[in-house]
């Protein structure tokens, strides 16, 4: 097993570059299965998500080959509907495409259950609604998600009951060669909803709208390879401004989208981080003390949920009572009880983490608990003095490309470490 040992205090000082969006890079990976053809696929982060889905596609019959250390050729024309691995797809949520995709290149899918960090349910009954709505007869049994629509897909309206970026993903990979037009409404408006968009018209699909409350979605014959770069990551980014503001540091970020970054931005300044923007970059730092904060996650623009836990760590620093009120995904503050490990005083009331701010933190042994609360230890873990021990990091290593090597560079005291259940065996 692995750990992360941290040492921290130190202020963050020099630049980081930010890798491509995970949750960009996933549904256009999956997506290349539409094409029947020869896709590229640039500015890949090097995550285990993205492993984890090429691997899928490698066992579904893609010739998938890499060309660099981030870019890679997927030839989908072997691929064999149906035949994603179980035990692999059930290890992220990301493996919900495979259901639109499949759908929409053969009209029928079977693929087991998705999985991904524990948030509670985590329904699919809107991406279900939307196959339905094109003519697939949709069953949930045994663990797997089974479809078809014998007379193919048909044009179709359908409005999601709650923005779902997972929903809105899968109608519009379902509905792209369906016969007729699609019309989603109440879409979901997130960047990564865009970049999907903009791949597969690049394949030459007719999808207009995306980024908006509606999409519409103009079926085509046939979808043919090409080459994509995909957006940067704005949670990565966002990660490491919280990194900088709980360092008291000075990071040049580069390879953003600023205004991808808005509403982190506005709520950092609000907390008296120092903030310059630039073309594909900003600059971030913090002088005075951290100001108290309310902050309420919501659909894109809003703040985004993916960014939560990393807010809550910074919200432990902050002099005063700061309220976080998560409305998007059901369960995310399992991460307040590693915090409280080392002296956070928060407490969560129905879907508000309240935190009482100031008081120092020490360093101690923690859990990553999923993905996105995995980086606010990280980010807690770099502000206070002491050793902390963060373990259960594949969850990290999940969504962020080099984590240690991206903080090493800019003056982090971290160490990835391997051990048995007793002893340290290694570092990385
Ligand atoms: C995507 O999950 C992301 N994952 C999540 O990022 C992110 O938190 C989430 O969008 C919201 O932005 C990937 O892109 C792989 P949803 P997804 O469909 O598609 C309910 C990370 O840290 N819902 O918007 O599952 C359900 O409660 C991960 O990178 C239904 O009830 O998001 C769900 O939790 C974590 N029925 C919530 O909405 C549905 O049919 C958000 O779902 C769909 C969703």
């Amino acid at each position: 097993m692995e750990k992360l040992i941290i040492n921290g205090g130190t202020p963050l000082r020099g630049k980081v570059q930010i890798s491509g969006m995970k949750n960009a890079a996933l549904p256009i990976l999956v997506a290349s299965l539409l094409t029947d053809d020869v896709c590229v696929i640039e500015n890949l982060p090097s995550i285990s998500d993205v492993s984890l889905t090429l691997s899928i596609l490698e066992k579904m019959g893609c010739r998938v080959r890499m060309l660099t250390r981030d870019r890679v050729e997927i030839d989908s024309r072997p691929a064999v509907c149906g035949s994603s691995p179980v035990e692999l797809v059930s290890k992220m949520r990301g493996s919900t495409y495979l259901l639109g995709a499949e759908l929409g290149r053969w009209s029928k899918t079977k693929v087991g259950y998705p999985g991904g960090c524990d948030f509670g349910v985590r329904s699919i009954d809107q991406h279900i609604k939307a196959f339905e709505a094109l003519g697939a007869e949709v069953t949930v049994d045994k663990g797997c998600v089974t479809a078809a629509a014998p007379r193919g897909l048909h044009g179709t309206s359908v409005y999601f009951d709650l923005v779902t970026v997972g929903g809105t993903v899968n109608a519009m990979l379902a509905s792209v060669m369906a016969k007729g037009t699609t019309v989603i409404e109440n879409a979901a408006h997130e960047p990564h909803i865009v970049d999907t968009a903009n791949f597969l018209n690049t394949c030459g699909a007719r999808i207009t709208g995306a980024g908006t409350d509606t999409i519409k979605v103009r079926g085509v014959e046939k979808l043919h390879g090409c080459t994509y770069a995909i957006i940067p990551d704005m949670i990565e980014a966002g990660t490491y401004m919280c990194a900088a503001a709980a360092t008291s540091g000075a990071l040049v970020i580069s390879n953003v989208i600023p205004k991808h970054l808005e509403s982190i931005s506005a709520k950092l300044e609000e907390m008296g981080v120092l903030i310059e923007e630039y073309d594909d970059s900003v600059y971030v730092t913090r002088s005075g003390p951290l100001e108290r904060v309310n902050l309420k996650t919501l659909p894109y623009p809003g703040f985004p949920t993916d960014m939560q836990p990393q807010m809550g760590a910074l919200m432990c620093l902050a002099e005063g009572t700061s309220y976080l009120n998560e409305t998007v995904i059901e369960n995310r503050f399992k991460y307040t009880n590693e915090l409280q490990k080392m002296g956070a005083s928060v407490r969560v009331v129905g879907h508000t983490a309240i935190f009482d701010g100031g008081a120092p933190l020490s360093g101690a042994k923690v859990r990553a608990v999923d993905l996105r609360a995995g980086a606010a230890m990280v980010i807690a873990a770099l502000a206070v003095r002491g050793i902390t021990e963060i373990s259960e990091i594949d969850h990290i290593e999940r969504g962020y490309e080099d984590l240690v090597g991206k903080l090493r560079a800019v003056g982090a005291d971290i160490r990835l470490v391997v051990y048995n259940d007793t002893a340290m065996l290694d570092e990385a």
